[in-house]
């Protein structure tokens, strides 16, 4: 567990699942990360069994209220459309909306990647966003990351058609 005065990171529990749903069935958010908004409680506990069910993707969770409200993490790029370094981790994140701009998933990120550099010796991680998508991009830029001057396609075709990606990095 990571922890600020406002947030604390923490793993996924089954029963996150309603108030998963209730921020990732918002379609704004999920277009803008590249997947579809949840339809229902039990994807949303399904999404917690599998993508969430691993040590390095933890909860966002407010103190004030002690609800989950956004999710981040990092994992192995193999899988994604990224021109990652060989075994290069990818970093991802999102926030429910009613809480956007207020600094929250900069707190989060710089939260985990102060928990990187104590427990890894992770060389540098990867990220991308939707060109149309800036605010995730200054979120990285906040914390370091600098834009490789890349960019990529999403090949998905989520949404049906073609999504510019800019590509940073951050080195540890
Ligand atoms: C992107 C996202 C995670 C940002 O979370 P957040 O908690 O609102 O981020 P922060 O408040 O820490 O920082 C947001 C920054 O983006 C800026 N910003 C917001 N909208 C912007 C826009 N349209 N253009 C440029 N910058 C913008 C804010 O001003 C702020 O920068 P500043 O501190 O320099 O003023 C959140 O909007 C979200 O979950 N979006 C949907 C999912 C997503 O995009 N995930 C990332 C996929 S790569």
């Amino acid at each position: 567990m990571m922890e600020t005065d406002r947030i604390i990171l923490r793993l996924w529990h089954e029963d996150d699942a309603e108030v998963l749903f209730n921020y990732a069935s918002e379609p704004e958010v999920g277009s803008r990360a590249g997947w579809p908004p949840h339809k229902s409680v039990e994807e949303s506990r399904e999404i917690i069994r599998t993508v969430f069910h691993n040590e390095t993707t933890w909860a966002i969770v407010l103190r004030s209220t002690g609800e989950p409200i956004g999710a981040i993490g990092y994992g192995p790029s193999c899988d994604c459309r990224l021109p990652a370094r060989d075994g290069e981790p990818i970093v991802g994140y999102w926030i429910g909306k009613p809480y956007w701009n207020q600094g929250i998933c900069t707190e989060a990120l710089q939260l985990m990647l102060s928990h990187i550099c104590k427990t890894t010796s992770i060389a540098s991680l990867i990220s991308g966003h939707f060109v149309d998508n800036p605010a995730s991009g200054r979120v990285m830029e906040k914390c370091g990351f600098v834009p490789t001057g890349e960019t990529c396609i999403d090949e998905t075709q989520y949404q049906g058609a073609d999504r510019p990606i800019r590509v940073l990095r951050l080195e540890l």
